[in-house]
């Protein structure tokens, strides 16, 4: 939700910092801004809209300057147009600021000012606090890394800034609450700031984290200096960069979703490798392996997350349950944290989350610490949030995940939750040494059937071809497999705008088959498996109301192929993988039914990456 880019040293910071924008687009592209200190004066240019329309409405200007501060901006206070787009200045015109999150009490604050005669450009909540800095500095007189500090002790809500002062321009200010910032050091006592590294791996791979209530004063002539909100000065944690820079491109791919469908065979082996040997019969999970006997002994375990992280967990309740017998419960995120929920000490709450900085995924973390529970995380995003406050976790090591629509990470999820559920099941007991190994082999065998899928990409690409112009689509999995049905729903309306819904397929008879009529494509997942016969079941009741049935189905299957208007056939696998696989084809699907109706597959409306506002 919104992205900071921040640049101060000798280079030209404009280019630096339009880079790091387009980097950090998938985070909001609602407008962006780039505020440039040079010579002691402040030069705004904002747009609403893609980067690209800053790009085209700076070309022509004067954009030189060696600091500067930009962000592009997901709407939380006031429309998406030029004059709420951030950067922010002063009255006077002296501070910029650039702000990541939501204060809340900024009614508040906005009335005072307004009181002692400030008159505001904007709607939003980050001018409020601009003018509050800028009221602190002329009256108290203190720099601006303290003013900045006061005013954040009067700021309730979550915050990423970067505040730049023409008074002062050999700094930057960079803070934190809630919202995640990187800080790049230079080789050249430069510095760099960004909402996530990518923008700064292509300058250094020296990283400072900050954690929140920090308050970071970036000094182009002193370095850096670090503070906590009560002004105690810490020493900075420096951190070398994991990233590799082509991992960002789209590597001759026409979007990062597509590119990222087709690393599957790669991020799934990733995830698994040096964890996981078939041949010796063994799992490990380094992460959270002092905690296994903790999971194994708690009374419950609560997953909790949003989006498609929250399909990862339903498929993550059945592996826990079916496999290891550990008793699961699936939260959003969202409500758990606002429910008062009943967590007892030695509860164990398992966050999964691809950027690690959902906002309502941290509050249910949080909240859950607070009550004694010990909270475990599994995040695409090395370093970010939710990776730092939990007890122990694990990695999905996927690799950067730009698309807005998840598809690379919700595999690593669901590989991560497979080793996780097999060890456990091993330690406890409840697995014996055949079904171990066969699970093993089979989950290793898993990127070779993902990529024979992905080499049915011009039969899938048909298949979208006849149904792009639905008005809606029903999906359809029982077991396992309908938290696949409801990622492939959300896949196809997130970035085809095509209302979709997903269902257990028995629950069909409970509402949405009143909806289905010769017009209406049903996907259903019907491999093999423990309710096959069940679903062959439901698909007959679909063709009897004259309903499109598009199958997923297990190689050499017969059956269903009857009833199928269309089919894609996966490879057979062990029936607990079959997440991992049938999910593939539902990717390709949205995918291609998305770029045929012309819709911007990568930055699909509305929505954001990176969900750091609640
Ligand atoms: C947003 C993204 C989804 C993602 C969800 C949760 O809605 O568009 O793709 O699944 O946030 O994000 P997380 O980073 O916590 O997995």
């Amino acid at each position: 939700m919104c992205g900071i880019v921040a640049y101060i040293g000798k280079k030209e910071a404009y280019p630096i910092v339009l880079k790091g924008l387009k980097r950090l687009e998938y985070r909001g592209y609602d407008s962006s801004g780039i505020a440039l200190l040079k010579n002691e004066e402040i030069k705004l240019f904002k747009k609403e809209g893609k980067v690209l329309n800053l790009e085209n409405h700076v070309e022509s200007k004067d954009n030189s300057g060696t600091r500067g501060i930009g962000h592009t901006r997901w709407a939380t206070h006031g429309p998406p147009n030029d004059k709420n787009a951030h950067p922010h200045l002063s009255q006077d015109g002296a501070i910029a600021i650039v702000h990541n999150g939501i204060i809340e009490n900024y009614d508040v604050l906005r009335q005072e000012l307004e009181s002692k005669g400030y008159k505001f450009n904007s709607d939003t909540d980050t001018e409020v606090l601009c003018y509050l800095i800028a009221d602190i500095k002329k009256n108290t007189g203190n720099k601006l890394g303290k003013s900045v500090r006061l005013a954040l002790q009067q700021v309730v809500g979550a915050y990423a800034i970067v505040v730049m002062c023409k008074d002062e321009p050999n700094k930057l200010i960079a803070a934190r609450k809630s919202s995640p910032l990187v800080i790049g050091i230079g080789k050249e006592n430069d510095f760099y700031v960004a909402s996530d590294a990518t923008p700064i791996v292509e300058y250094t791979k020296q990283v400072v984290y900050l954690n929140d209530g920090e308050i970071a004063i970036l000094n182009e002539k002193k370095g850096l200096k670090l503070y906590n909100i009560d002004e105690v000065q810490k020493d900075p944690y420096v951190e070398e960069l994991e990233l590799h820079l082509e991992a960002l491109e789209k590597g001759g791919y026409d979007h990062f979703m597509l590119k990222e469908i087709h690393e599957q065979p790669h991020s799934i082996e990733d995830c698994f490798r040096g964890r996981l040997n078939a041949k010796e019969g063994w799992v490990s999970l380094g992460g959270i392996k002092y905690y296994e006997n903790d999971i194994i002994n708690a009374n419950r375990i609560v997953m909790v997350a949003c989006g498609t992280s929250w399909h990862a967990c339903l498929v993550g309740e059945y592996l826990f349950e079916d496999l290891a017998r550990i008793n699961v419960e699936v939260e959003y995120a969202s409500e758990f944290r606002y429910r008062n929920p009943i967590i007892n000490e030695g509860d164990i709450v398992l966050a999964i989350s691809q950027s690690g900085e959902t906002a309502d995924t941290m509050a249910a973390l949080e909240l859950a610490k607070s009550k004694g529970a010990t909270i475990l995380g599994i995040c695409n995003v090395v370093g970010s949030s939710i990776s730092r406050i939990t007890d122990a976790g694990s990695y999905t090591h996927a690799g950067p995940e730009i698309g807005v629509a998840s598809t690379k990470a919700f595999t690593a999820q669901v590989t991560v939750l497979t080793l996780m559920a097999a060890s456990l099941a091993r330690k406890k007991g409840k697995l014996n040494d055949s079904k171990y190994r066969n699970l093993l082999s089979s989950l290793e065998a898993i990127p070779q059937k993902v990529q024979l899928v992905l080499d049915k990409t011009e039969k899938i690409k048909k298949i979208a071809a006849k149904y792009k112009d639905a008005s809606n689509a029903l999906y359809l999995g029982r077991g396992s497999s309908f938290p696949v049905a409801l990622e492939g729903a959300l896949k196809l309306k997130e970035i085809s705008y095509i209302h979709a819904e997903g269902y257990p397929a028995a629950e069909m008879k409970h509402g949405p088959i009143a909806l289905i009529d010769e017009e209406m494509p049903v996907f259903v997942i019907a491999t093999k498996g423990p309710s096959y016969e069940k679903v062959v079941s439901n698909i007959q009741e679909v063709k009897a109301r004259k309903g499109k049935i598009i199958a997923i189905v297990t190689e050499g299957d017969e059956q269903v192929k009857q009833f199928a208007d269309d089919y894609i056939e996966i490879p057979e696998t062990n029936e607990y993988l079959v997440p991992l696989i049938a999910t593939v084809p539902f990717q390709i699907l949205s995918y291609y039914i998305a770029v045929m109706r012309e819709c911007n597959v990568d930055q699909p409306r509305n929505l954001a990456k990176s969900v750091t506002v609640e």
